[in-house]
């Protein structure tokens, strides 16, 4: 069987570095221990990874089995009306379907771009507001202005989905401290190259991480991925080479596209959206690359994502040879 190439998946597609593959070995003939249940050195890493400019201590911290799980625990604890622009993450209203709670789901795309402006009655709504930082699928970056218009207009908790953040650097972590409504998730698995492992953080006020504390398991975090996420913090300076590398592939990627008349979206992940400009074309385009071998995410599944996307396919970036191979079979 000829293997796929996966450009729909949006994992890291370059191993960890050797460094970190040796020190995680190293703890596999430990896994018949419990993981440590408080997270406390995990903690701590992560701590001194936000920089003495944020005053956060291990009380303001909870991790979670993946980002997936945090989204999920966030939903549990503040939801009930849930507001979630589109298209964006499809889990934020899946963890709400899993709960049984309401979502009122708000359109951002204007003359095709991606721009976020809640409704205000919306708003006034909502017990718990999503963004997503930059978005997936689009890759926008949200301006910083409107993310402190959305938490000072919101009645409810905002959560900033910040699950890409190492690629742009861009933050409103700073803000935890002056927004008692503000939490913010952080992801390890996708841009430290652990999502076989799953982790997840979630920032907030003390006060909001123990709600979240009192429903969440003892050892939900797995105890390689507990010591994983000390380990790769320690090796951030290696991991900043495959981010750099990561959106240099990716832009070129979608510059090729643009030669090619279509539409992509801004580079700001480990991610391309293009807009194909036609329905039809694009699912021509996407049965061509599947006969091709090459899997990616067509816009109008609801599998990773949700919005109005008929048109539009993203693309995961990958090592250099795969990325060319797709503008091959695109240009064919
Ligand atoms: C915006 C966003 N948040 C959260 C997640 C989930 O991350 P994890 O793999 O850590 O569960 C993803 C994964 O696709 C994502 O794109």
């Amino acid at each position: 069987m000829v293997e796929m190439i996966d450009l729909a998946l949006a994992d890291l597609k370059f191993p960890p570095p050797s460094s970190v593959l040796r020190e995680l070995r190293q703890e596999i003939s430990k896994v018949n221990y419990y993981p440590s249940g408080d997270y406390l050195e995990l903690k701590q890493a992560f701590c001194n990874y936000l920089g003495p400019e944020v005053s956060l201590t291990s009380e303001n911290l909870v991790f979670g089995n993946g980002l997936d799980e945090v989204i999920d625990l966030v939903t549990r604890v503040w939801g009930g009306v849930n507001l979630i622009p589109s298209p964006t993450f499809s889990q934020y209203s899946m963890a709400a379907a899993r709960s049984n709670q309401r979502v009122i789901s708000s359109s951002m795309l204007r003359q095709g771009n991606y721009e976020l402006n809640f409704d205000e009655t919306d708003l006034k709504k909502a017990s718990l507001v999503w963004v997503c930082n930059p978005n997936n699928p689009t890759g926008d970056l949200i301006p910083r202005k409107k993310i402190e218009q959305t938490l000072d207009d919101a009645r409810g908790m905002v959560a900033v989905d910040e699950c890409y953040y190492e690629y742009t650097g861009k933050t409103v972590v700073d803000l935890v401290e002056e927004y008692e409504n503000l939490i913010v998730l952080r992801g390890f698995s996708k841009n430290f190259g652990i999502a076989g492992l799953r982790l997840g953080v979630a920032i907030s006020r003390p006060e909001n991480i123990r709600k979240i504390e009192r429903i969440r398991q003892p050892f939900n975090v797995n105890r390689m991925a507990e010591k994983a996420g000390v380990i790769v913090l320690k090796h951030k300076n290696e991991y900043k080479k495959i981010w750099q590398r990561v959106l240099k592939i990716g832009r070129k990627f979608a510059a090729e596209i643009k030669r090619m008349g279509y539409r992509p979206f801004p580079v700001n992940a480990n991610f391309v959206l293009v807009d194909f400009l036609d329905e039809k074309k694009a699912s021509e385009i996407f049965l061509k690359l599947k006969n091709n071998g090459i899997k990616t995410y067509p816009g109008w599944s609801d599998e990773d994502f949700e919005g109005d996307l008929n048109q539009h396919i993203r693309f995961a970036v990958s090592v250099e040879k795969h990325m060319k191979l797709a503008v091959e079979v695109l240009r064919r």
